[in-house]
């Protein structure tokens, strides 16, 4: 079987840990039975039962009852890379917790529903936000309170498009959330409410001069943008195309990411190829998704994916 994950953009700005979307960008896991839990494509030091991926597959076949164990081998084709906020530890959990929903239900003919995974994966990853947009699509609103979960899905409006500039460079999520204020002042969070609400009717109507007040953040943001030395010129450059275009951190860093009309990463590239000092020779992905005023950030134009986590047989 093959799974195909999407990539997510946690938070899109005020909804700290509560907003995610996703793309149509995937990471894809090849599984199959195996009497060892064994990742190809993946760092020796990842490979091991402790990873994400198996710790999910083994806590799902703990809750299916199961007695006895069925590894299974995966081969990553690992497309979004890791630590750059694009939900690729939420993928990585999702995908083995739907590996074992899959190989199982066969031989047990029960399988969880997509909410019960939805609360296993929470559990491991400690948030939603990435989590819900990687199994369900679409843009969700997650919140867990007192082990209940509340979670609405809506849709972006094909009026909108979002371009990734995904620097070489790694944030740490531990230390993105150790640099924030523990305590918010008043003003600040009347402020993000305000923002959230305001965000998602912008996304969904496609309104992109209020999804740029409204993407605006007071909680995160404002701190973490430091740990991403190209954020301010990104904004700038994004800004210079449309003065509306709405810019952010996807995640904790150190993707970052931009709300349009025009996909404008196709306009950097036609700036760029006309740009006489682009020299984009030494591009790590490919020249054409290379950032042409800075060779180490990919930028993509991604369409927003709607369905989620998929699995091929
Ligand atoms: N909401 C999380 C954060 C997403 O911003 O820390 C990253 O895992």
């Amino acid at each position: 079987m093959k799974i195909l994950t999407p990539a997510t953009t946690a938070n899109i700005g005020p909804g700290f840990d509560i907003f995610g979307l996703s793309y149509k960008y995937y990471d894809e896991f090849l599984v199959r039975p195996s009497n060892a839990f064994n990742m190809k494509n993946t760092d020796d030091k990842y490979n091991n039962e402790e990873n994400l991926f198996f710790t999910a597959y083994k806590k799902v076949a703990n809750a299916l009852n199961i007695k006895e164990d069925k590894k299974c081998e995966v081969i990553l084709e690992n497309h979004y890379p890791f630590f750059r906020g694009l939900g690729s530890s939420a993928a990585l959990i999702v995908a083995g917790a739907y590996a074992a929903n899959n190989i199982y239900k066969e031989e047990i003919k029960k399988e969880l529903t997509k909410d019960e995974i939805f609360k296993i994966c929470t559990e491991i990853e400690g948030h939603p936000d990435n989590v819900a947009p990687c199994i369900y699509g679409g843009v969700n609103v997650s919140y867990i309170e007192n082990d209940k979960i509340h979670r609405k899905q809506f849709f972006v409006n094909e009026k909108l498009h979002a371009t990734v500039f995904i620097p070489s460079y790694e944030t740490s999520t531990e230390e993105a959330r150790r640099i924030l204020k523990k305590e918010v002042n008043l003003k600040d969070a009347i402020k993000n409410v305000a923002h959230s609400i305001f965000l998602i009717d912008a996304l969904v109507e496609g309104d992109l001069e209020k999804l740029k007040f409204a993407i605006e953040d007071t909680f995160h943001v404002p701190y973490r943008k430091n740990l991403i030395k190209d954020y301010d010129a990104l904004k700038e450059l994004c800004e210079s195309i449309d003065k509306n275009n709405a810019f952010t951190i996807s995640g904790s860093g150190s993707t970052c990411v931009c709300f349009s009309y025009e996909p404008v990463g196709a306009t950097i590239k036609t700036v760029g190829a006309a740009t006489e000092d682009v020299g984009a020779a030494s591009c790590r992905p490919t020249e054409a998704e290379c950032f042409p005023y800075n060779r180490d950030i990919k930028v993509l134009d991604l369409e927003f994916d709607k369905e989620g986590t998929k699995i091929i047989v």
